[in-house]
């Protein structure tokens, strides 16, 4: 594989670029807004020069990634050469289905087609296309060029042949791809997302702080963000998004979102991205 197109260019799709494009590859990178591709090669280079700050990365290996993306805002354009499309959306089932009856059509007939999507039905997003055994999710973590997993999930359809090949691939990345079978939240955010809502009921029961609950999971369990933070970094508005798609996959009361992160997200308090959350960014 040597053609890759990423569509969507936000935080995971910028960040999947980055990474295939430090390892070599031609990347296209695809957004129909052209002011989110400049953002997004603007968080690459930032990103590349943080890398190089570190000793990490050199100068050329940096004008070397840069160089390897191009971007476009036409998807049958961007994948009309691809061997391998990554899409990385916003996590909206329809708007995925109508992303994948797209790339089916104008993506070369043996390119595979991964999705990075955290909680949605790989098997339902391929049924919208003619290569079930081609489709596959491959799931990268926030930030991509630091984490070091890929959870590699296999829908009903999905080939021994596709998911070898996605393994490959993500170890020629130097991650560590995990196989795993898909079913509601995967295994990353099946066990994640609970955490997160549990840690938010014990907020909204008053059993302690935000502090004192980020504290006691990052001192007491060695996690790099406290929960909270973590659903901060994340992005509340996905945390509900993929608690909803547990709850109503598994139909298990336990998953029920918590009242307090449905009223912050209505009231538009989503983390990071909107400047407040369970923290205020300023
Ligand atoms: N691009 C490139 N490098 C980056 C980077 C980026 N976007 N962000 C951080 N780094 C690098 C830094 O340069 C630094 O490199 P060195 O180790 O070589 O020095 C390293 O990452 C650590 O960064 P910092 O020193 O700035 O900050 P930190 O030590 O606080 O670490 C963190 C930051 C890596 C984000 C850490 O806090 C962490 O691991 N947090 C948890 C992240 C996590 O759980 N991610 C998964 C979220 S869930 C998800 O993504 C999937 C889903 O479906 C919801």
């Amino acid at each position: 594989m040597e053609k890759i197109s990423v569509i969507g260019s936000g935080t995971m799709g910028n960040g999947i670029a980055h990474t295939f494009a430090q390892f070599g590859f031609q990347v296209n990178l695809i957004d129909v807004n052209p002011n989110a591709l400049d953002q997004a090669l603007q968080t690459i280079t930032k990103n590349l020069d943080r890398q190089v700050s570190k000793g990490t990365l050199t100068d050329d290996q940096k004008t070397a990634t840069l160089k390897n993306i191009l971007t476009f805002t036409s998807i049958s354009e961007g994948v009309k050469e691809a061997d391998l499309v990554v899409e990385a959306a916003t996590e909206n089932i329809d708007l995925k289905l109508k992303i994948f009856k797209e790339i089916d059509q104008s993506a070369p007939n043996e390119a595979i087609l991964a999705s990075n999507t955290s909680s949605i039905s790989i098997t339902q997003i391929a049924s919208v296309t003619q290569r079930g055994d081609k489709v596959i999710g491959m799931h990268f973590m926030n930030p991509v060029p630091v984490m070091k997993l890929v959870e590699v999930i296999r829908g009903y359809q999905t080939s021994d042949e596709t998911t070898q090949l996605i393994m490959s691939l993500s170890e020629s990345l130097q991650k560590v791809p995990v196989e795993v079978n898909d079913y509601p939240g995967f295994v990353a955010n099946r066990i994640l997302m609970p955490m997160i809502n549990e840690a938010i009921y014990t907020l909204f029961e008053g059993i302690a702080g935000v502090y004192e609950i980020d504290t006691v999971m990052k001192l007491g369990m060695a996690h790099p963000m406290g929960p909270l933070q973590l659903a901060d970094f994340i992005g509340l508005d996905v945390c509900l998004a993929i608690l909803k798609v547990l709850h109503d996959g598994f139909g298990n009361p336990k998953y029920a979102p918590c009242p307090l992160l449905v009223n912050m997200v209505a009231a538009g308090r989503k983390g990071i991205k909107t400047g407040e959350g369970f923290y205020k960014y300023t």
